[in-house]
């Protein structure tokens, strides 16, 4: 059999593999699911090794790293698959269609928590391997893969880990697809990512919640401090006004906000499909440069004060806030936290306490354009989506991918199989499974694209 006839004749096992996977719970966040976090893991491992990868699963404080290498193909480049088989929680539960970690196929989407993010967008870089071992019976290439479970909560056993095997991951090259096509249609490749700062605020007011009449007015209220400070963090026009916030941000180049304008993107499709009726954001920048581009502030969740049913006349005692910054490239995650923790001390007003909690920070990232890695990737990509992709950034986070580029000294190809419109983190997941066929296809025509390059310094 050869590769072109492998894709049709397996398109029922590599679906009934994928739905496997995704029968599994693997929430990383809730350690409730450390049990499924680590049948996944071996799940991943038992995939490799069956198409006789050398594979490793590596304990941590956390949960485990799947590793695994390709047998050696001498004088051929070597390609670093990174992907991750953790979930983000199903919750709300009850807005499911379908149940979360059962795989269920509706007009040709898969639905399942995993679905896209990142299991199914993963799997093709395994199932193109396979496709070449069970057809050719060898790869062009050398493929490691670092498949890990602490994506969705910052890598932090990952980091350490690849500081501490830089020589075992040496690569020409990193791919992941963990991020989305530009349209249905419209396949894409993804130069840039943003970074992220996530923090917690935690404020303390009076020893015990009090009467709002007898207290109002007189004693300083968390839930109105928090809105306040919260608030200050922002302008009316979107700029972020903590100092120095802005320092490191590369302004937009002229060129590349012609390229974003040149994508087709239409704002009130953009609004009929998420049911709103205006979109806001920084002043003087389109919504592409918005949410690609441009660092941004985000509650993710605030608290205080009394939630139950009915009304009641309450001063909280507590209230805080969880909220996070999409940083640009040049942004040091360290640097806006320590910015934040002074701005935020400066407006706490008298009578609270105030805590700054720093979760996962990222650092953002831009891939050079030119090289002959993306130039190959797009030909893979024309190959098994017969369609050229278009070139574009993204707004979410991949904090691995600094990393990688900081310690191993490679770029990365994000090539996203997902749409805007899957769901991620959110109730209803999906993935096209025509999208996940396609780029099983494109992953093994990426092996061959990459292995035509000629290396001039290629890692030996
Ligand atoms: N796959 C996403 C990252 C992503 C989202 C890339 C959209 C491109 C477009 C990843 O699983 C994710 O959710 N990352 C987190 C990072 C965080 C937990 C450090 C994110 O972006 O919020
Ligand atoms: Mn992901
Ligand atoms: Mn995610």
């Amino acid at each position: 059999m050869n590769l072109s006839s492998w894709f049709p004749a397996n398109r029922q096992r590599c679906e009934a593999d994928l739905f496997d996977l995704l029968r599994i719970a693997s929430v990383s966040a809730d350690r409730a699911y450390r049990d499924e976090v680590r049948r996944a893991a071996a799940w991943v491992r038992d995939a490799l090794a069956g198409m006789s990868f050398d594979t490793e699963l590596v304990e941590t404080a956390g949960c485990p790293i799947i590793y695994a290498e390709s047998p050696r193909v001498a004088g051929a480049p070597t390609v670093l698959v990174y992907g991750h088989y953790d979930v983000q929680p199903p919750d709300p539960l009850d807005q499911w269609i379908s149940p979360p970690f059962e795989p269920t196929v509706r007009d040709g989407n898969v639905y399942a928590r995993g679905a896209t993010d990142d299991k199914g967008q993963m799997l093709t870089h395994i199932k193109s391997a396979q496709a070449w071992m069970e057809t050719v019976g060898s790869l062009p290439i050398n493929l490691k893969y670092v498949i890990e479970g602490e994506e969705e909560v910052g890598s932090e056993s990952l980091e350490p880990y690849v500081k501490a095997n830089r020589q075992r991951l040496a690569c020409d090259c990193v791919v992941i697809s963990d991020s989305s096509q530009f349209a249905p249609g419209q396949p894409a490749i993804t130069y840039g990512l943003r970074g992220i700062l996530y923090v917690e605020l935690r404020l303390a007011g009076p020893k015990q919640d009090l009467h709002s009449g007898t207290f109002g007015g007189g004693v300083t209220n968390p839930a109105n401090a928090l809105c306040r400070m919260l608030a200050s963090l922002v302008d009316g026009d979107g700029r972020i006004q903590v100092p120095g916030f802005y320092d490191d941000v590369v302004p937009l180049a002229k060129q590349e906000r012609e390229a974003f304008a040149a994508l087709k993107f239409d704002e009130q499709e953009f609004c009929r499909q998420l049911q709103v009726d205006g979109l806001t954001g920084e002043a003087g920048y389109t919504n592409l440069e918005r949410r690609w581009a441009r660092p941004t502030y985000d509650i993710n969740g605030v608290w205080g004060g009394y939630q139950g049913e009915g009304p009641k006349t309450v001063l909280p005692a507590k209230a805080g806030a969880k909220f996070s910054f999409r940083l640009v490239p040049n942004q040091e995650p360290k640097k806006i936290f320590a910015a934040l923790k002074k701005h935020l001390e400066r407006v706490c007003p008298p009578g609270i306490k105030m805590e700054l909690i720093e979760f996962h920070g990222g650092q953002g990232v831009l891939a050079p354009l030119d090289s002959p890695y993306m130039a190959a990737a797009s030909r893979a990509i024309t190959r098994g989506f017969g369609q050229q992709p278009v070139l574009i950034r993204e707004g979410g986070s991949i904090p691995i991918v600094a990393t990688l580029r900081e310690q191993l000294g490679a770029d990365t190809l994000l090539l996203g199989w997902g749409l805007n419109d899957d769901n991620t983190h959110s109730p209803n997941e999906k993935f096209c499974l025509e999208d996940y066929h396609r780029g099983i296809q494109a992953s093994a025509y990426l092996w061959e694209e990459l292995a035509k390059i000629a290396m001039a310094s290629r890692v030996a």
